[in-house]
């Protein structure tokens, strides 16, 4: 029976890909580097580190790690500051409805991101009210596509991956919920989500309802 649900927060409950990208952006044009739409997609799902790892190949450049933490910390400072323009305005559309929906109907709810900065950005939202369970990048050591997130998520809430559903939009995200055993709903185009068991285009059409007649004997 699905007694939970976890919730990836980047592009499922809010739509940050936008301010990620423009301070990457920053970062790569102080450095010199090249960064596009086409990397910035690359980086959905993936931590900070991973994130500059894969710009740093693009771009071949020579650097050390130490140095790469110090730019990461950079492009999360300008990241973090453009983060005081959000507000309970920027769900997507259908997330918070959903989330009120589960709270009514006393689905456990729990986060699985891998930001780093999950709090701030909820407390912005105003949406710590809809979970149990924060899980995110300070939780756990391995990111997606490890289950680890989702493991801590579940753990807590006192359930098994199968009596959970992962709401994900990214590939990594999915191939973590697969790894863990959990029940999973894409949020996106098929080329990056396809391998979830049910994948809605957007949030507004991933209703609770919709969900419950996809998985219907496990609710
Ligand atoms: C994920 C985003 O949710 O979090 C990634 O999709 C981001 O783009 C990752 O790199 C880590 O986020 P943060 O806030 O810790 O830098
Ligand atoms: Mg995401």
């Amino acid at each position: 029976m699905i007694k939970g649900f976890i919730f990836d927060l980047d592009g499922v409950i809010t739509d940050t890909a936008e301010l990620h990208f423009l301070a990457w952006k920053k970062l790569a044009d102080d450095m010199g580097w090249k960064f596009d739409r086409e990397v910035n997609e690359k980086l959905r799902g993936v931590s900070r580190m991973d994130s500059i790892h894969i710009i740093r190949e693009h771009n071949n450049a020579q650097i050390s790690e130490e140095e790469l933490v110090e730019l990461a910390t950079l492009k999360n400072d300008i990241y973090v500051e453009s983060l005081d323009q959000m507000s309970p305005k920027d769900y997507l559309p259908g997330a918070q409805e959903l989330l009120n929906l589960l709270r009514k109907e006393g689905f456990l709810v729990a986060l699985g991101s891998a930001s780093k900065n999950s709090s701030k950005v909820l407390e912005q939202l105003d949406a710590k009210k809809y979970f149990d369970i924060i899980g995110d990048g300070n939780s756990v050591s391995k990111s997606k596509p490890a289950p680890d997130v989702f493991l801590f998520g579940a753990e807590k809430l006192g359930l098994e991956p199968e009596e959970c559903v992962v709401y994900e939009d990214a590939e990594a995200g999915i191939d973590a919920a697969k790894a863990g055993g959990f029940h999973s709903v894409g949020i996106g185009p098929k080329d990056r989500v396809g391998h979830a068991d049910i994948r809605f285009e957007t949030m507004k059409e991933a209703t609770l309802f919709a969900v419950k007649s996809h998985f219907d004997t496990l609710f």
